[in-house]
């Protein structure tokens, strides 16, 4: 059975009605552009095949009531107990339930009606995997209480609601990149967005070129305290820039020939970590070009480089992606191959011409399971519609 149905018979089961809305919030892969967003820099994302689903309707109680079907456990909340991150009855909320009652908190800050619903969600996004699977869960709850308030709001504004939950409420202070990618997502397009302007355009890949998503199966512990920590360096970096470069807002703004001149005034590490930004950013500058003249080719190397710089210079990979991203690169029909999303274990993506693709999983697959003895999960995926309100 398909995962909308799943949840609509979940939430008949558990309910006893028919929920009054489905909602469908896709995860995110990114192509290029990796820990720029909130570095002000452009980003290449796409929303993917894969998505969290919530069936949800009023209730008549004074709480909300959700049903996390994945993990097989509930949780409920208020306006009120949520601003006390608690549930109604003051007991703490568990981890995922921060996600929708970040989104709730958020909305109320904005004034906004949230009224009380029952829900049930379940999400085919591999969490904790660099695809977004808690953006998507932010962006179907953002849905769920724009259709039950009855307001309306443009997606990249929620996706703005949806980042600042994240990043005050639930405490992962990240950029705006998997957010937007969920909301404004574009069946069969890349998304070039400039995470200072806003502005954004869909890009296309050409047709007989597949995006492969290999699965490590590694999920690091700690990996939002170690992102913290990158922002972190990246801002105090700025600080220390601003003393020869008065001008700057953000390592958006150091051109690379000036972090060159400069880059003996920063401590090394500090160096090596704003380093990947402003070469990341200069390669971020290229990307548009380049796809609009088909060079996959080069493209592809642009992606090779950001894997190498995000191993060794922003350190955010590990041992398991390393293997992954190598093998990739050795095989037949592949362009470009990197870690994607935050790092510290989950998946890589792979640009491979079309008619390698089936092989080339296949072949990965089995590589990588003779050199970890660990059991890799590999899909091609296609650039999906954003998050929507889906007809039932
Ligand atoms: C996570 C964050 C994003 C972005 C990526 C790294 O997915 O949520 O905002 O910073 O890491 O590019």
């Amino acid at each position: 059975m398909e995962l909308a149905e799943q949840v609509i018979s979940k939430y008949i089961n558990r309910f006893k009605s028919q929920p009054q809305y489905l909602i469908r919030a896709p995860g995110r892969v990114n192509l290029l552009g990796e820990h720029v967003d909130y570095n002000a820099g452009l980003v290449l994302p796409a929303a993917i095949d894969r998505a969290t689903y919530i069936a949800c309707s009023p209730s008549a109680t004074p709480h909300s009531t959700l049903w996390a079907v994945d993990l097989n456990q509930e949780a409920f909340f208020s306006a009120e107990s949520v601003s006390a991150k608690t549930q109604a009855d003051a007991t703490p909320l568990p981890e995922w339930a921060f996600y929708p009652a970040g989104v709730l908190w958020s909305l109320r800050q904005e004034n906004l009606s949230t009224p009380a619903m029952n829900a049930v969600f379940s999400s085919n996004v591999p969490r904790g995997a660099g695809l977004s699977s808690s953006a998507a869960v932010e962006m179907g709850f953002m849905l769920a209480w724009q259709a039950l308030g009855g307001w309306e709001m443009p997606a990249l504004q929620l996706a703005l609601l949806a980042q600042k939950a994240e990043s005050q409420y639930v405490g992962v202070n990240c950029g705006i990149m998997d957010q937007f990618a969920s909301a404004c997502g574009i069946k069969d397009k890349l998304l070039l967005l400039d995470c200072r302007s806003l502005e954004w355009k869909p890009l296309t890949l050409p047709t007989d070129i597949a995006i492969v998503i290999a699965d490590t199966s590694i999920r690091r512990k700690l990996a939002a305290s170690a992102y913290n920590e990158r922002h972190q360096a990246c801002a105090e970096a700025v600080r220390l820039l601003q003393k020869s470069l008065p001008h700057i807002r953000a390592l958006r703004d150091v051109r690379v020939e000036d972090f060159n001149r400069l880059s003996d005034q920063l401590p090394v590490k500090l160096e090596r970590r704003a380093r990947h930004v402003v070469e990341e950013i200069e390669r971020m500058n290229q990307v548009e070009a380049l796809l609009s003249a088909g060079k996959i080719q080069e493209f592809g190397q642009l992606m090779n480089q950001c894997h190498a710089s995000l191993r060794d210079l922003y350190e955010v990979s590990c041992a398991e992606l390393n293997s992954m991203v190598e093998i990739a690169q050795t095989l037949k029909g592949c362009y470009g191959a990197r870690l994607t999303g935050a790092g510290f274990g989950g998946c890589t993506v792979n640009l491979v011409e079309q008619t390698h693709a089936e092989n080339f999983a296949l072949t990965l697959a089995e590589t990588y399971q003779a050199r970890t003895n660990l059991q890799p999960e590999i899909y091609i995926t296609h650039a999906a519609r954003g998050a929507e309100l889906i007809e039932i």
